[in-house]
């Protein structure tokens, strides 16, 4: 799959964009396991633009990081082309324009998902920010407001030809959120349609290696992006590249690897983040790091509930010896 000029692998498998997740400290493990390519959390062009320090501490990317993707969400094509311009000064290989976000903070301020009830309005956007940046623009979006209002298939080639050099599709109505299933159906719908000739990346409810697997031969979608079950998972990533290049499935990760990712990811972020906040943004993933291990629960129940980071590594020593008998 090629975006712009950057040549990704066979059967890319991507980590989707996640606010509160794809710090650049996730993003390197995950990027370390194989995901081919990998975004930031989204971030707002208005506070791109008023330069917010919270904003630029998102555009950082590691030293390595290459193709860097930077998502963008906002609802004024001259903010849009504005905010994408300064990503690129500040070193984005790639900008995302997310008109998929279903959360109401986002949808009232008329953007992310909002976009998907005035299509004029997203492709105006998507041309000014195509003709601010020489980097290529990318876009991640859902089937449409609701079910009685799906315009995918209409989108998709209006997108294409404000220049556009991929789309992501998270296969959902807004309405749903993240309810039901997603309805792979469009994908055969998109990629069977001659005139769409960008690659087109298939997002939703991807768990397994197997899962990713139809996707690419099923469904025919030149990419796969993986969000909630890269979330303290990111042997996904090598076990995907596994079954798709040499049809073999490894086995799960042991106590000890999750504990040594786990602890490596917290400490990275302690340096980057101070303790505190560490600590509070690494409760969203200690459950999924030892999620399926009989018997943990007590272990993460208490880093759960944990409140400094004594407490933490005292808790990590004791799963060690946990796992002596359980590995
Ligand atoms: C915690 C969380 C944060 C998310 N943040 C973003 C975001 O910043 N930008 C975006 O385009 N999608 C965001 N999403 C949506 C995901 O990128 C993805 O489209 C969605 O989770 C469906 O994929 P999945 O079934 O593999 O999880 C987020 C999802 C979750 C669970």
């Amino acid at each position: 799959m090629q975006i712009g000029k950057y040549e990704l692998e066979k059967f890319p498998v991507i980590l989707a964009p996640m606010d509160g997740i794809t710090d650049k400290i996730y993003r390197k493990i995950c990027k370390e396991m194989g995901a081919s390519l990998t975004y930031s959390e989204f971030i707002s062009a208005d506070s791109i633009v008023r330069e917010a320090k919270r904003s630029f501490d998102k555009i950082s990317k590691n030293d390595d990081e290459h193709p860097f993707v930077v998502q963008i969400f906002g609802n004024n094509p001259i903010i849009m082309g504005e905010a994408a311009s300064i990503v690129e000064c500040a070193g984005a290989d790639i900008i995302d324009l997310n008109f998929g976000c279903p959360m109401k903070k986002i949808v009232s301020k008329g953007a992310g998902a909002a976009l998907l009830k005035n299509p004029q309005l997203m492709i105006d956007i998507t041309k000014n920010v195509v003709n601010k940046v020489s980097i290529p623009v990318t876009v991640k979006t859902r089937l449409g407001w609701d079910e009685s209002d799906i315009i995918i298939e209409k989108l998709v080639p209006r997108l294409q030809d404000c220049g556009i050099a991929a789309l992501t599709l998270h296969a959902r109505t807004r309405k749903q959120l993240f309810a039901g299933e997603a309805d792979w159906s469009y994908f055969l719908k998109l990629k069977s349609n001659s005139s769409i000739k960008i690659p087109i990346i298939g997002n939703g409810d991807i768990d397994s290696p197997q899962k990713a697997k139809d996707a690419f031969y099923a469904y025919n979608v030149d990419g796969v992006m993986i969000g909630r079950a890269a979330i303290g998972n990111p042997w996904i990533f090598k076990n995907c590249y596994s079954f798709l290049n040499n049809d073999l499935l490894l086995p799960p990760p042991t106590i000890d690897d999750r504990l040594s990712v786990c602890k490596r990811h917290l400490d990275e972020l302690v340096m980057l983040k101070g303790e505190r906040i560490a600590i509070i943004e690494m409760r969203k993933f200690f459950k999924s790091y030892f999620k399926g291990i009989p018997n943990i629960k007590q272990y993460r129940l208490a880093l759960l509930n944990s409140t400094n980071l004594n407490e933490i590594y005292d808790i990590f020593e004791s799963i060690s010896r946990f796992a002596i008998n359980h590995n």
